[in-house]
């Protein structure tokens, strides 16, 4: 793909070299975007500080160099981080696209603007590949180019309230502890707003319903998949509801984290039984030392992989069902996984 940096006719000559020269120290990108610069890959996150991402992040990177001492195709990686700020990522995506990126992945911030961001990424006709927040599918469908990596919200809530089913058919007595045959809860939710906060509060509890099981909901609140916020959260709810949650399901793990960082912090007895999603490694050594009872593994390092094949791929000219998994031509879905303390080796050493 050849992508020319559009020329500034109102510039001097000489102010135009030095426009060039701070692009290129600005970018690293180079001005030159000859095919020897092999994939250029502009990566918009909506925010680095939060663990899943940072760690999806860090694949991306890892993965980009074993493909490029695989393929012998030279891949750059060009990571831009919005603090969760909608505008900021407008800004990150333009300047991807006017350095001549050669493929886009956005992990949008306000699912609302995808439509904005795609309509760039086709203007300029450079592949566009959305990851983890996802965009309704009117938008993924305005152009052909466009594709979506994720895992099903669906299918992880409903992981994390079969966990806490089986808990609650195999040891009922003691996590029944008011013995009233109602399991009662609460919820920690992510961002609002958010496809995984929806749709994990409402399918987590639903597996439990379906099965029969009665449930009361004691209290819920977001805290934006944020440990310290979780915390938070917990800690105001430890002097009304503290003795009385039986089960505390957090949409994420770094809530439930903080969940336990509150109950540790005042010396609390009563814990009530915690699950989590997403694996991430502070919470699977919360769960090896006992604190976090099970969590649903997001998996990062196959959704990094699928972004970087999809991105290879695309700026190839080949076919990408030849390389990834596509459903309806434009999806990328990668499974969730229960992890319990059976199998939770498995996901302390991967390789
Ligand atoms: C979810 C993940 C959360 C958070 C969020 C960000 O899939 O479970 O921990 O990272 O994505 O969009
Ligand atoms: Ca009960």
């Amino acid at each position: 793909m050849n992508r020319k940096i559009k020329s500034c006719c109102s510039l001097s000559p000489r102010n135009l070299l030095c426009l060039l020269l701070c692009l290129l120290l600005l970018t690293g990108c180079g001005g030159g975007t000859t095919d020897s610069d092999g994939l250029r890959i502009g990566v918009a996150l909506y925010a680095q500080e939060d663990t899943f991402i940072s760690s999806l992040s860090q694949c991306l990177e890892r993965l980009a160099q074993e493909a490029e001492s695989e393929t012998g195709e030279k891949i750059t990686l060009f990571i831009s981080d919005a603090r969760g700020n909608q505008t900021s990522q407008m800004d990150q995506v333009d300047r991807f696209l006017n350095r001549g990126c050669d493929v886009l992945c956005v992990n949008i911030v306000d699912r609302t603007a995808a439509a904005v961001v795609a309509d760039k990424a086709q203007a300029e006709n450079v592949p566009l590949i959305f990851f983890n927040r996802q965009p309704v599918e009117e938008d993924i469908q305005r152009w052909s180019q466009i594709y979506y990596v994720g895992a099903s919200a669906q299918e992880s809530g409903a992981l994390q309230g079969r966990l806490v089913l089986e808990a609650w058919e195999k040891d009922r007595e003691r996590l029944d502890r008011n013995g009233d045959g109602i399991l009662q809860y609460a919820m920690l939710e992510g961002e609002p707003g958010h496809q995984d906060a929806l749709i994990r509060t409402e399918y987590s509890v639903k597996a439990l319903t379906d099965a029969g099981v009665e449930v009361e909901k004691l209290v819920n609140d977001t805290a934006n998949w944020n440990r310290s916020l979780g915390a938070g959260r917990m800690s105001q709810w430890l002097e009304p509801y503290g003795d009385q949650i039986e089960v505390l399901f957090s949409n994420n793990d770094d809530m439930a984290l903080g969940a336990i960082d509150a109950m540790r912090e005042r010396d609390w007895q009563d814990w009530p039984l915690i699950v989590g999603i997403d694996g991430t490694a502070p919470a699977l050594e919360a769960m090896a030392s006992g604190q976090l009872y099970a969590t649903v593994k997001n998996d990062e390092k196959g959704q990094a992989q699928a972004i970087i094949d999809l991105a290879l791929a695309l700026y190839n000219g080949e076919d990408p069902s030849q390389t990834v998994d596509l459903t309806d031509g434009q999806y990328v879905w990668l499974p969730y996984r229960p992890v319990t303390q059976d199998n939770l080796s498995q996901f302390l050493d991967p390789d």
